[in-house]
């Protein structure tokens, strides 16, 4: 039975699901924007695979994501271009992760990966261009913001660190090597941690620092995008064998083929779903202990584990 506080969020979740189409279609023009700035200077190919990267059909969560925390937490300027650097980020490791010397993936966003459209040497250098044009764009988003100079190096110190040898590419580095090992769950949660979870926390606390929001505040975003980030890989896992190679945009049941080591070999479908469930109510209740839990990051915590896709 559905009681009048329940209705009344529904309402909220309902609404904040079509805030999320807007947010979607704000970041999709600044990463337009992006790519209109930023790559006249590369190599021709190199620039077509990095648009075809950023402006391939990505659920654009860790963008929207610092969006929501930026204005949960009081930001009242355009967060567009700062949201569009954490994208620029994700989507570099994914084109690096579909090569054939990692995941070795010919699908992804529904259309051929980029080293299956431009070649291994020109997904490999766009790749790695999308780096520092991430840090660049961070800056220059955070100065547009007026934000001091210690909130700009912080931003860009996050972004970089999450992206890093203790975060994204550390992660990955764990996740070849773990390959055909059977993993205990302590590892496979570390791994997920650093590959995924590190750039969805640092999405939320981006969207903290550029708002100015205090130390209390950042600490609950960091509790909540910690959980969610590690939520957010788990479903991914499942996903990859409870969905098919439609729904996803990529193939489907590659993590046993590849024999990595995942939650749902672990912990069973709905072990591994009760898991992220968990991790989503600590994630709500981290924001909601400060008073920063607004329908969409309660909607998009929530996504992150029913999403089909
Ligand atoms: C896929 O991320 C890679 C992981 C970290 C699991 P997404 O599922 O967010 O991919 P897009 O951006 O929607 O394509
Ligand atoms: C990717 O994890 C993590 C990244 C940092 C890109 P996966 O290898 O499981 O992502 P998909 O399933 O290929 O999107
Ligand atoms: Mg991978
Ligand atoms: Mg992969
Ligand atoms: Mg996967």
């Amino acid at each position: 039975m559905t009681t009048g506080v329940d209705a009344v969020q529904d309402a909220a979740l309902e609404e904040a699901a079509r805030g999320f189409a807007a947010q979607r279609r704000r970041v999709d023009e600044a990463l337009r924007a992006f790519c209109d700035r930023h790559l006249g200077p590369l190599e021709p190919v190199v620039a077509d695979a990095i648009r075809y990267s950023l402006l391939g059909e990505g659920k654009r969560l860790r963008p929207i994501l610092v969006l929501a925390a930026y204005e949960a937490a009081g930001g009242a300027g355009d967060g567009a271009e700062l949201a569009a650097a954490v994208e620029v980020v994700h989507a570099y490791s994914l084109v690096h992760d579909d090569l054939p010397c990692m995941d070795d993936d010919d699908m992804r966003r529904g259309r051929p990966t980029v080293h299956r459209v431009y070649g291994v040497a020109a997904a490999t250098a766009a790749g790695l261009a999308m780096v520092p044009l991430a840090a660049r764009c961070a800056l220059d988003a955070s100065v547009a913001l007026g934000l001091p100079d210690d909130a700009c190096g912080a931003i860009v110190r996050e972004l970089m660190q999450a992206s890093g040898a203790g975060g994204m590419i550390g992660g990955q580095q764990l996740d070849l090597e773990g390959e055909g090992e059977a993993l205990s769950l302590e590892r496979l949660e570390r791994i997920h941690r650093a590959k995924t979870g590190a750039l969805i926390l640092a999405a939320a606390v981006l969207g903290g620092i550029a708002a100015g929001a205090g130390e209390d505040r950042l600490e609950a975003l960091r509790r909540y995008g910690s959980s969610v980030g590690l939520a957010f890989q788990i479903a991914d896992d499942v996903l990859d064998v409870t969905a098919t190679t439609d729904q996803l945009g990529k193939t489907a049941g590659r993590d046993l083929a590849l024999q990595k080591s995942t939650y749902p070999a672990l912990l069973g479908v709905d072990g591994a779903m009760r898991r992220a469930e968990a991790l989503i109510d600590d994630a709500c209740g981290a924001l909601a202990a400060v008073g920063l839990l607004t329908p969409a990051l309660e909607y998009l915590a929530r996504f992150t584990v029913a999403r089909r896709s």
